[in-house]
């Protein structure tokens, strides 16, 4: 067991496309931790897509899923989270975040818009000008993403075994 984790949950964060869902996954199997993402809890209790439940429910009636999912899986321990981008922006998640190890997958925009520019899972995405969106999420949550634990910065395509090895190294 690494020395910095031992046996809390890792949590993921980052930006939509920075590559939570895949990371996570490979990073459970090395930890021999369970997996969790947020979104498939969230999509699968609903019975809905996330594109439907925006637009359905509303942004804010998902937030309050999200927070919900967080609260359930902070019960439990030796699980990797990967969490939906926008789970920062309540205070009170972090309270739930800090019950693990916080772990942020910084990805630049252009990476991140080259993962998604033909992506229709994205509702925050559904935008005129989804660069320019991306952008001003960015700028909005990086104060907040900065807050996590360890930072792996992305700056040019690596796979995702290659950014798994490098959390390793880390934790
Ligand atoms: C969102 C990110 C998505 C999903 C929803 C909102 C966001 O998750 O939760 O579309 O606000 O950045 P991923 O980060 O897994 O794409």
């Amino acid at each position: 067991m690494s020395s910095l984790l031992q046996g809390v949950n890792l949590y993921l964060i980052g930006m939509m496309g920075a590559g939570k869902t895949t990371v996570g996954q490979l990073l459970a199997k090395q930890l021999s931790y369970g997996f969790v993402d947020t979104d498939n809890v969230i999509a699968q209790a609903a019975g809905k897509s996330i594109n439907q439940l925006f637009a359905e429910a509303g942004e804010a009636a998902f937030r309050q899923l999200e927070s919900d999912v967080l609260a359930q899986v902070c019960a439990y321990t030796k699980l990797t989270i990967a969490t939906g981008g926008g789970i920062v922006m309540r205070q009170e998640n972090w309270s739930y975040l800090h019950h693990g190890l916080i772990v942020w997958l910084d990805v630049p925009v252009e990476l991140l818009y080259n993962r998604l520019a033909e992506d229709t899972t994205r509702p925050l995405l559904q935008d005129v000008d989804p660069k320019g969106k991306l952008r001003s999420l960015i700028e909005e949550r990086t104060p907040l993403y900065s807050q996590a634990d360890l930072k792996i910065t992305v700056n040019h395509e690596e796979t995702p075994e290659q950014i798994a090895n490098r959390v390793m190294e880390m934790i």
